[in-house]
């Protein structure tokens, strides 16, 4: 580095001046070494970011669903619904019997701001109530308003007259 040495204090010259006693030009000056030095730190920090990232997507456990049977497929009229929780207590979820033998069940949390869907019979649709965002009951997908995602479906299997929730479509 090209030091330059103090200059000898002028008469008028305040004392602080003798003590740091670092030109301006050189508080200023950016050495190759130390571009070179923040740069590599700088690479290395992005570098272990990454690494942390993409190890955790790696270590990230599917998450397992319970086999929980949420209603038997009689008491459910055609068009008719019920309400249900599934996977957790929280988690407010609706199966609705679309004809004689077709069940389908949907989380019932909206996927733009979280209102309660509700199902149209009239339309045959879900339908939030907070911003007309309407869902196909066949597969959940946005049929219209601000929603961008469809709607988690709920994976059902049939056993005898029991409707079992198996997992969720997709995970949540
Ligand atoms: S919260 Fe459902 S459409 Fe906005």
């Amino acid at each position: 580095m090209n030091k330059t040495l103090p200059s000898p204090r002028r008469e008028n010259e305040p004392l602080w001046r003798d003590e740091f006693s670092v030109s301006r030009a050189d508080e200023h000056y950016v050495s190759r070494r130390q571009l070179a030095k923040f740069l590599t730190l700088a690479s290395v920090g992005m570098f272990a970011g990454n690494l942390w990232i993409l190890l955790r997507s790696w270590l990230r456990k599917a998450p397992e669903y319970p086999r929980r049977t949420i209603a038997e497929a009689s008491e459910i009229p055609v068009g008719g619904v019920k309400l249900f929780q599934y996977p957790k207590p929280a988690d407010q979820c609706i199966i609705i019997r679309a004809a004689d033998a077709t069940y389908v069940a949907y989380s019932q949390k909206c996927t733009h701001l979280s209102c309660a869907v509700f199902y149209a019979r009239e339309h045959d649709r879900l339908e939030c109530p907070c911003h007309q965002g309407y869902f196909s009951v066949t597969d959940g997908s946005v049929l219209q308003g601000p929603p961008t995602r469809p709607l988690p479906q709920v994976v059902l299997e049939r056993s005898g007259d029991a409707l079992v929730a198996i997992g969720m479509k997709p995970e949540v």
